[in-house]
């Protein structure tokens, strides 16, 4: 959420740099955007509304510079409220919230701010220490320990050379290339000039200067050393190629992302099933799309290894934190590893001695790093805000855990679940062509006028028709809801009327009986199933993949989406008010 990024080197167009990056870090962020450049000691500043993508502007000479792509928490969509922002010799752009800012806002003079973000009282803080006499590390320190929150920051001070940051909660990574360091929130930012990472942890501060990079810790001052990572991203991987939008490439790749998912090591699974076994509570945690996959995962453990696992959206899981204790297994979900509701659950459950697994896409992401036992989904960098591929490489990991977990308990062989997907991975492999969406594009073009629609399935399908939900709303704006087949009858019904369009997931005789309910009071019935039923008005195959079966129907249901956001005119890499990376609560 927000994307900031710094450079400083040796080339004189940082602010170029900064404008090409942060377009990279756009889907964290977009409806707003500022750029702060220092050139012969003074600073200046470029900022405007709107999308960075669509940004022009021309930077004199410098070889510093650095930015922020917004995403509004404080304050609405003006140039005021976009970073980086002022105060006194204080240049800064942050990303998180500032909770307690309004009381210092107050004590330092609301009349002297110029925006109504809680980040510029940041910067107002750290210019306060600075004018009585702090080196700017002090000033830094003694701010952070004012602020409640999450926060990560960049910023420089007037008279001082080079680019500090610092975090807290909000991820943050520092790049080395030969003639450069970079600074941001995510690594496709400066993937293009060097994939050589060094991480940020909390409560930690980097000052970037011409030839030297200086880490140290922000509650002692004193320097430390960082390792020297090498990124396996790529730039080509980070870019949108042929395709038209990240969203149609991310649904494309699942070609092979499904099967990198697949070919984790046998013994990791393993480990992380063993963790499973030692608790005695096992609570799965995570948001959004991740969150239905949490839910499919309830299934895939039930059916195949018989355990009942719990499954919590992170920002419910305050309610039954009391229930977490040594014995507890938290298993999270997360793409991006980042998102603040899942962090802080995890915070608070390591202090109870809780056994953390993540399922993660970025390694050495903050929920990675206080994880127990990780297992990447190896899905590459994801980048539209939609998370498609991340999706079923998460819901490929629990199908496997599911299996280690059976095995463990004399139920199941872990290779046989492996097997499984592998099938599943080569029969959506023969979908994904171009044919297929033609004939998606083809059902799209006789629903998209409509502003209502209904998603229905059973068992593990059951969260699929949730996520469908999810991916239509967000992408058309169509507003789309999942049921339960079953459930249909006891409430929902009462909105079918003539037309309203269907999506039935799946072909059991159950749920066709519930989409003949549907059918019969009007609605137009939509399959998305292995076999052609009568009472479909529109059929959108997929393979039978058995107890996999879920994972195979998510694809259709993303192919949808895309194309109505694309038949209604919308950009699906960037909808509205929403922002890849979702680290605010
Ligand atoms: C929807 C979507 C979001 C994310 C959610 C969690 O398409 O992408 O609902 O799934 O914000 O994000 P991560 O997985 O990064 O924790």
């Amino acid at each position: 959420m927000c994307g900031i990024f710094a450079v400083s080197g040796s080339q004189t167009n940082a602010g170029a740099v900064v404008i090409a990056g942060l377009k990279k870090l756009e889907y964290r962020g977009y409806d707003s955007w500022g750029v702060a450049i220092r050139r012969e000691g003074k600073v200046v500043l470029e900022k405007q509304v709107g999308k960075i993508s669509e940004a022009q502007h021309e930077f004199e000479p410098a070889t510093e510079a650095f930015g922020h792509s917004r995403w509004a928490t404080h304050g609405g969509v003006t140039v005021q409220n976009s970073h980086p922002h002022r105060y006194g010799r204080v240049t800064l752009a942050h990303n998180g919230i500032f909770e307690n800012f309004a009381s210092h806002k107050e004590r330092i003079g609301t009349g002297t701010f110029q925006s109504e973000t809680d980040s510029e009282v940041i910067a107002a803080l750290i210019n306060e220490h600075v004018e009585k006499g702090c080196d700017p590390f002090e000033a830094i320190q003694n701010t952070a320990s004012q602020i409640k929150g999450r926060f990560a920051i960049i910023l420089c001070i007037d008279g001082v050379d080079g680019i500090f940051a610092a975090r807290r909660g909000s991820p943050l990574l520092v790049g080395r290339s030969a003639d450069a360091t970079y600074i941001a929130s995510d690594i496709p930012a400066f993937l293009e000039h060097t994939s050589t990472v060094n991480y940020l942890d909390d409560d930690e501060i980097v000052w970037i200067r011409k030839d030297n990079v200086l880490f140290a810790d922000l509650k002692t001052g004193k320097s430390i050393e960082k390792r020297n990572i090498d990124v396996p991203w790529s730039e080509e991987e980070a870019q949108k190629g042929d395709f038209k939008h990240f969203m149609l490439k991310e649904i494309f790749e699942q070609k092979e992302t499904i099967s990198r998912a697949i070919n984790q090591p046998s013994e990791l699974m393993k480990s992380a099933a063993e963790v499973l076994a030692q608790c005695n509570g096992v609570y799965f945690l995570a948001c959004g799309t991740a969150h239905k996959v949490a839910a499919t995962a309830e299934y895939f453990f039930a059916d195949i290894s018989g355990r009942k696992i719990n499954v919590v959206a992170a920002s419910e899981m305050p309610t039954f934190e009391s229930f977490i204790n040594e014995k507890t297994a938290l298993i999270a979900i997360s793409q991006s590893g980042e998102t603040a509701d899942v962090l802080e659950i995890l915070e608070r459950g390591k202090k109870k001695g809780a056994k953390i697994v993540s399922i993660t896409n970025v390694e050495m992401s903050s929920v990675a790093r206080i994880s127990d036992v990780v297992l990447p989904l190896n899905a590459g960098v994801e980048k539209a805000v939609a998370s498609t591929k991340a999706a079923t490489a998460q819901m490929a990991i629990c199908f496997l855990l599911a299996h280690a977990d059976a095995e463990l308990r004399g139920r199941g062989i872990f290779n046989v679940g492996r097997e499984l997907l592998r099938e599943t991975s080569t029969a959506i492999n023969e979908l994904l062509n171009p044919r297929y969406a033609e004939h998606i594009h083809a059902v799209a073009e006789k629903i998209v006028d409509r502003n209502n629609m209904f998603i229905i399935g059973r068992g593990s399908l059951y969260p699929m028709a949730l996520e469908a939900a999810i991916k239509i709303q967000e992408v058309s704006y169509i507003h789309a809801q999942g049921f339960a087949a079953g459930e249909l009858k006891h409430g929902p019904i009462a909105l079918i009327e003539n037309r309203v369009p269907c999506l039935v997931l799946g072909d059991d005789p159950e749920t066709i009986s519930n989409a003949m309910e549907l059918k019969a009071r009007g609605a137009k019935v939509i399959g998305i199933s292995p076999t052609r039923a009568d009472v479909f008005d529109e059929w959108i195959r997929v393979p039978d993949c058995d107890g996999a079966q879920s994972i195979a129907t998510l694809v259709p249901v993303q192919i949808l989406a895309y194309q109505l956001a694309i038949l209604r005119g919308l950009d699906p890499d960037m909808p509205r008010n929403l922002a890849k990376s979702v680290t605010v609560k």
